[in-house]
């Protein structure tokens, strides 16, 4: 397993449509070692592959938090290739939202509160989940990454246009 850079904002290729995975093989079971190994130690909850340069259907999450006296890390993966949402509720929730590419910028996003996805897990097979809560959040935020969507174009063009001047200018920092 090896850490992985993570792209940021604005990395042109956050804007890239994945591919799909045509078959779950070791290589991309390499692929979700090394997107939760980045995503653990950044730290994060969620992260898709074109967030480390792969443009993959692939997503990796982990929302379990860390519980108990002892402070033991509780780590609960899971792992989507090729995930689409098959149902919504009508029903929504607004949390509030950050993301890995785009670092120290957190913002409320409403999004259905319930969803349904289907997916290929790791051993590539086909599985449906519901899931609810900042889980159910967090899937639709990592999804959206897969079709070139970040959680920025869910806000007004005034808050997204202030973070991408932000970002456009920490970025021609870096390369001065
Ligand atoms: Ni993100």
């Amino acid at each position: 397993m090896s850490l992985q850079p993570i792209l940021l904002l604005p990395d042109n290729r956050l804007r890239l449509i994945s591919d799909p995975v045509r078959a779950v093989d070791d290589g991309v079971r390499t692929l979700m070692d090394d997107m939760l190994e980045t995503m653990y130690d950044a730290p994060g909850i969620g992260l898709a592959a074109i967030q480390i340069a792969v443009s993959k259907r692939v997503v990796v999450i982990d929302v379990a938090k860390r519980e108990g006296e002892e402070q033991e890390e509780v780590k609960n993966p899971i792992y989507l290739v090729n995930p689409e949402i098959v149902r919504v509720s009508d029903e929504i929730s607004t949390y509030e939202e950050g993301c890995l590419s785009i670092p120290d910028y957190y913002a409320e996003v409403a999004r259905p509160a319930k969803v349904r996805v289907r997916y290929l897990d790791r051993a590539g097979t086909m599985q449906e989940m519901d899931a609810d809560g900042v889980l159910a959040t967090c899937i639709q935020h990592e999804l959206d990454h897969l079709d070139g969507v970040l959680f920025i174009d869910h806000l007004s063009r005034l808050k997204r246009d202030r973070v991408l001047k932000r970002f456009n200018k920490d970025a021609k920092r870096r390369l001065d």
